[in-house]
């Protein structure tokens, strides 16, 4: 069977870049993308990775942008070959109470975290759908499930994304394409390093593990839906946060 091509957007960052050695692992062939200003950066990764032995191609694109979602699948397809896997991965914060919150920053994080997942899967599903195979792995967050103090942007985007999960899963549900979420917790990653480091040990305080997750644990499930013998698995979000919420 020729190598599965896997699209990770925001490969290059905290969590995107183990799941982009563990679809390496698995043997797929993967793509990372990056924003396109962060290109000397991506560089950099991309070196990185080789020198630890993992091979990782990379892609720049704004994933915010419908057209520039529709630039890098292209590149993408034209360069490597049609995407089997995709991971929606690209995503920020810009936290703030409501009652501060600017236009711009509820803008910002709905259209990198949200729109995003309409973009790029908007562009890679009817070719799944074609050749009868596809795997979307949506990255969603505990804090879409059970809201977050200062997150009213970044919660609802997340939230949004497992009702984007849940619906398109029916609809490609017989034409051998998957649709999930994971949903993980606090994950050792420069967005969570960027909180304030009160606020982190006050919620780290109430995780029953007791201890933030680490990006190879959410990148360990994003490889376990993405296998084919997964194929009975849709529409779910699978959350990975150490007991902070269970449902
Ligand atoms: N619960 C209750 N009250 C709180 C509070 C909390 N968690 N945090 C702050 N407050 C209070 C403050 O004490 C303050 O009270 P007073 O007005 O009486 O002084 C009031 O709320 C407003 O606080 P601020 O003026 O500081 O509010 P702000 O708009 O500047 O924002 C914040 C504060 C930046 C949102 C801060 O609360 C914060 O960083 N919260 C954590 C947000 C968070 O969890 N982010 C996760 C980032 S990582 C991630 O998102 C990954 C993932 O998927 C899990």
């Amino acid at each position: 069977m020729a190598r599965r091509v896997a699209l990770v957007t925001g490969g290059t960052g905290g969590i995107g870049t183990a799941i982009c050695r563990e679809l390496t692992r698995q043997g797929c062939l993967v793509i990372a993308n990056y924003l396109p200003e962060l290109e000397q950066e991506a560089r950099a990764w991309q070196k990185q990775q080789l020198a630890e032995g993992v091979e990782v191609e990379i892609e720049p694109g704004d994933v915010s942008s419908f057209e520039g979602a529709r630039g890098m699948v292209e590149a993408v397809q034209t360069r490597i070959g049609p995407v089997d896997i995709l991971v929606n991965c690209a995503g920020i914060t810009q936290d703030k109470t409501l009652r501060k919150m600017t236009e711009q920053q509820w803008r910002d994080v709905l259209s990198t975290n949200l729109d995003s997942v309409f973009n790029v899967t908007r562009h890679v599903i009817e070719g799944m759908i074609e050749r009868g195979f596809g795997r979307v792995v949506n990255i969603s967050s505990v804090n879409g499930q059970k809201g977050q103090f200062g997150q009213c942007n970044y919660a609802s985007a997340k939230a949004g994304i497992h009702g984007f999960s849940m619906s398109l899963a029916q609809e490609v549900a017989t034409k051998g394409v998957t649709v999930n979420s994971v949903s993980p917790g606090y994950v050792s990653t420069a967005m969570t390093l960027a909180m304030p480091e009160e606020v982190r040990d006050a919620i780290v305080a109430q995780v029953p593990m007791g201890r933030m997750g680490t990006p190879e644990e959410v990148a360990y499930v994003v490889g376990f839906l993405c296998d084919t013998r997964a194929e009975y698995i849709t529409g779910a979000n699978i959350p990975v946060n150490g007991g902070l919420y269970m449902s």
